[in-house]
């Protein structure tokens, strides 16, 4: 049996900005996982998880023995991570095989609630490692991540790819995605192999970053799961009454990435936490000039909560719901904002940083 897996990450700063070319962020991957177990069966392909219910979903392949066919084909990350190293594989000249995929995650809560913490990245990048390893593929990191964003971009055209990075290369990454349009475009026209090497990718687009030592991270969440994709196209689509700042709200993210970035070299905690501040401030303003509600009431209350207490608080992510964090420096006693977030209902994740392993 193969067994892979692939941490959660959280969103520090840069979020929605980040999904315009270039534009950085900042992430840090949790110690919290996707398992994928992996092993050679025989007439079908079987993916067990518990986001298919009870029953697993089973794929066959075509007469030639090499595509996969499913009857109604979901969009699903799984089967996409799947498609996308099976195109790679079958270019090699490698055999297909069988196999079945055994799916646990630590990023849901019991009832399978998800907490937001970049599950469909992790799991598309511990598919795509169990499956490296089976076909004996000899990937790297980098190109591993790059399968991984070509699978997510063929169901998810906008995803930046940050969870993506976070959850590959591990630790805290300040990340800018490359130009996707281009890359499925490539992909398409000229194929896979083609696509992990082609001009418009120069590298991964992460590169790794160290926080200050004093920094320490609170992660509460609201309890209630947000839809990434559908805030990401309002963002990115306002309606005719409202036009978006959005240029400017990217410039001023960048300044913020930037400065944050600077002060993690410099080990300066105060600074760092004032540019978490400033990024609360700017995803408030591009929520009301967007009309999406990235800051919902559980998350201004998570936030203002740990910013009374002293902290640096934003929602992660798209908010919309999910989680939000809190970071402050190791001398601020947290006990407040942990006994105020459970009085309103906002539950603590214990997780910490990623540690990270391997280079970039
Ligand atoms: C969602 O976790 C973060 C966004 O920036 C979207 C993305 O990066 O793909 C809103």
């Amino acid at each position: 049996m193969i067994e892979k897996r692939a941490p959660g990450k959280l969103f520090v700063a840069g979020e929605y900005a980040v999904v315009e070319p270039g534009q950085p962020a900042v992430l840090v991957a949790v110690d919290r996982c996707i398992t994928v177990r992996l092993t050679e069966s025989q007439d079908a392909g079987r993916v067990h998880s518990s986001e298919y219910g009870q029953a697993p979903l089973v794929w066959v392949r075509d007469e030639n023995g090499e595509n996969i066919v499913l009857e109604h084909r979901p969009a699903d990350y799984v089967l996409s991570a799947i498609s996308i190293v099976e195109e790679l594989r079958s270019s090699f000249g490698a055999p297909p095989r069988y196999f079945d995929l055994d799916i646990s995650s630590e990023l849901d809560d019991a009832s399978g609630r998800k907490f937001g913490l970049g599950s469909s990245g992790a799991v598309t990048v511990a598919t795509i490692a169990a499956l490296d390893e089976f076909y004996a593929l000899g990937l790297t990191r980098t190109e591993r991540y790059k399968l991984a964003l070509l699978a997510t971009i063929a169901i998810a055209p906008n995803a930046s790819g940050g969870d993506l990075a976070a959850s590959t290369f591990g630790g805290w990454i300040r990340y800018s995605s490359p130009d996707r349009a281009a890359l499925k475009l490539h992909r398409e026209v000229h194929g896979v192999a083609s696509a992990l090497h082609c001009s418009e990718w120069a590298g991964s687009g992460a590169t790794r970053i160290i926080p200050p030592e004093s920094l320490r991270l609170l992660v509460g969440w609201t309890g209630s799961p947000a839809s990434t994709e559908h805030l990401v196209k309002r963002v990115h689509t306002p309606g005719d009454e409202k036009p978006l700042p959005f240029e400017s709200f990217t410039s001023e993210s960048r300044a913020c990435v930037d400065a944050l970035v600077d002060a993690f070299d410099q080990d300066d905690a105060a600074v760092a936490l004032e540019n978490i501040r400033q990024t609360r401030r700017l995803l408030q303003r591009l929520g009301e000039s967007s009309g999406s509600r990235i800051e919902t009431d559980q998350l201004r209350l998570l936030c203002d909560i740990a910013e009374t207490y002293g902290a640096a608080a934003k929602p992660s992510g798209a908010g919309g719901g999910d989680c939000g964090i809190a970071l402050s420096d190791a001398s601020l006693p947290t006990i407040d904002i942990l006994r105020e977030w459970e009085r309103h209902g906002i539950q603590r994740l214990s997780l910490s940083p990623h540690r990270a392993e391997g280079g970039i």
